[in-house]
């Protein structure tokens, strides 16, 4: 499968969310990622419900939508109704995962878990078969705009093992510090799905940036 390209609009501008959404339309990406904030499970509040379903109006692509929040089971039935095609939540917000990843599939949506940079991949051993997507945090997650941690690499060659030793089908999305220098050495680790924010957001042609990285 080529790999696939997932901008992440916390580094688009706000004011201004229709053209860039249909800047990603145009582009050569396949998704939408949207970062939500609470301020609890990160330090920083990006945006919710209804700056969601005023981007889904604009989106052609699917949502990718990473939740950074406590509790995140309260509201998988809001995302599902809001347009998230894909809901990831957090391996550390959640006490009962395997229930939680049950409930996003049952509302008819794909199932992430993301790990924080801290957090190990072998956790994932006896769940990995019912996750669609692991999202590999190479920052420590609230903010766009940080340095890529070099570490990353071994934990995507790690899980890559583990998901054809156990046959799922799993896909492997890294999030945070994703640029040029790091992308085809994440994508040989074994990387599927790349998201990038400022990287493409505050490059001169950011629809050049996109093609760029999906042409690796
Ligand atoms: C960080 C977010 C990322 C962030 C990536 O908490 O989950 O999706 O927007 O931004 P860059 O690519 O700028 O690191
Ligand atoms: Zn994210």
């Amino acid at each position: 499968m080529p790999h696939l390209i997932a901008p992440s609009v916390l580094a688009a501008d706000f004011a201004n969310i229709q053209r860039d959404f249909e800047m990603i339309n145009a582009s050569e990406a396949d998704w939408f990622h949207i970062d939500v904030m609470d301020g609890v499970f990160v330090p920083n509040i990006s945006f919710g419900m209804p700056v969601i379903s005023a981007m889904k109006k604009h989106a052609k692509k699917p949502l990718d939508v990473h939740l950074m929040i406590v509790n995140p089971d309260q509201y998988i039935g809001t995302f599902k109704q809001i347009g998230a095609d894909i809901l990831t939540v957090h391996y550390e917000a959640c006490t009962h995962l395997h229930r939680t990843l049950q409930a996003i599939k049952a509302e008819g949506m794909k199932a992430g878990v993301a790990l924080n940079p801290h957090t190990p991949v072998n956790l994932l051993e006896d769940i990995i078969q019912d996750i669609d997507l692991v999202c590999i945090m190479s920052v420590n997650p609230g903010f766009g705009g940080q340095s890529f941690i070099e570490h990353t690499y071994n934990k995507v060659v790690e899980l890559k093992k583990m998901i054809s030793r156990k046959e799922a089908s799993t896909l492997i999305e890294i999030d945070g510090g994703v640029n040029a220098d790091n992308a085809k050495l994440l994508l040989d680790a074994g990387a599927d799905v790349l998201v990038a924010g400022s990287f493409v957001f505050k490059s001169e042609n950011p629809k050049a940036t996109i093609q760029k990285l999906k042409s690796i």
